[in-house]
């Protein structure tokens, strides 16, 4: 069982990754922190309470933490998530309380307090609470398990821009901070989350699910295929975040190469690009670029688990 921290902005694919980690009982979920993202730090942390309560989770702690970037202005990404950020679910105020102590504080004292590596961090929005935890405790870099990161453009170009994918744009310093820490990351960006599409039989097959975490589910996919054939043209919404989960439960479903991966921040043109350096030794290499993945297969893991939490 690998215990985990979901560091997230939900976020409709947030909320689809919390939910897939809400069933997987090959994960020991310690918390889940969230940061301002693609709605304010203040939704983006009662969203994840949502969800937890919808999930009927709230063993699991949820801390809000970082409100803006490291030191740019807050982005934000409502066109693809809906103004409150969870695309058409009607937002309620959920009764689950909120965490002691802000999210970088939890990210200290969670992975200081496991044996070294045993804790793994599942990063879903810009990195600022993870970086802000870094330079909190000098150790932690050391300390940590492998970071999973939903961030990145390469290949595929970027989302945001023609070479930035939103999270690590967002806050390109936090990813720079974390890239350049020395801890082991999995980076999946876009080259490989663009292979991993909602079409409309894999949301009818959540669809045909009887659970409310399946319900919720299927209307984030629904809401997420509208905006991607209205604002961008494609048939079908690529499903980002919970690449993250998938990997932690089932590596084999994604490609991936080592390689030493830095951030721009200095330029404003190519701002939070991901330079990807193959040219490595596999040996020593702390970073792994993911180039593919298996988008059947994730599905088929989001289908199984929803299914069988549901019964
Ligand atoms: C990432 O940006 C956010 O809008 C999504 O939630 C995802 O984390 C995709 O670029
Ligand atoms: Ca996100």
């Amino acid at each position: 069982i690998q215990s985990l921290i979901i560091d997230c902005d939900p976020g409709v694919d947030d909320a689809v990754a919390l939910f897939l980690a809400f069933a997987a009982p090959e994960l020991n979920l310690l918390a889940v922190t969230t940061v301002g993202g693609n709605v304010p730090g203040a939704l983006t942390q009662r969203n994840a309470r949502i969800v937890r309560q919808i999930a009927g989770r709230e063993d699991v702690p949820v801390h809000g933490g970082a409100e803006r970037p490291l030191k740019r202005p807050p982005a934000g990404a409502g066109a693809f998530h809906g103004p409150e950020g969870l695309g058409d679910l009607e937002p309620f105020q959920p009764t689950g309380i909120v965490g002691d102590g802000p999210a970088a504080n939890a990210i200290v004292d969670l992975v200081m307090s496991r044996p070294q590596g045993s804790v793994a961090v599942a990063v879903m929005g810009p990195m600022t609470n993870l970086a802000l935890a870094m330079r909190r405790e000098r150790r932690l870099a050391d300390w940590l398990g492998p970071v999973v990161i939903m961030g990145g453009a390469r290949s595929e170009g970027g989302n945001i821009t023609p070479s930035a994918e939103f999270n690590i744009w967002a806050d390109p310093d936090a990813a720079a901070v974390v890239f350049g820490s020395g801890c082991e990351v999995i980076a999946l960006g876009l080259d490989a989350t663009h292979q991993v599409r909602a079409t409309e039989d894999r949301i009818a097959a959540i669809e045909a699910i009887d659970s409310e975490a399946a319900r919720t589910t299927a209307s984030m996919l629904r809401f997420s295929q509208r905006v991607e054939r209205e604002v961008v043209g494609w048939d079908s919404a690529p499903l980002h975040d919970p690449c993250t989960i998938a990997w932690l439960i089932r590596p084999d479903l994604f490609e991936t190469r080592p390689c030493r991966i830095e951030v721009e921040t200095t330029s404003e043109l190519t701002r939070g690009h991901t330079a990807v350096e193959f040219r490595v030794d596999p040996a020593t290499a702390r970073h792994r670029w993911a180039t593919a993945a298996d988008g059947q297969g994730v599905f088929d893991l989001i289908v199984g688990k929803l299914r069988a939490a549901a019964t």
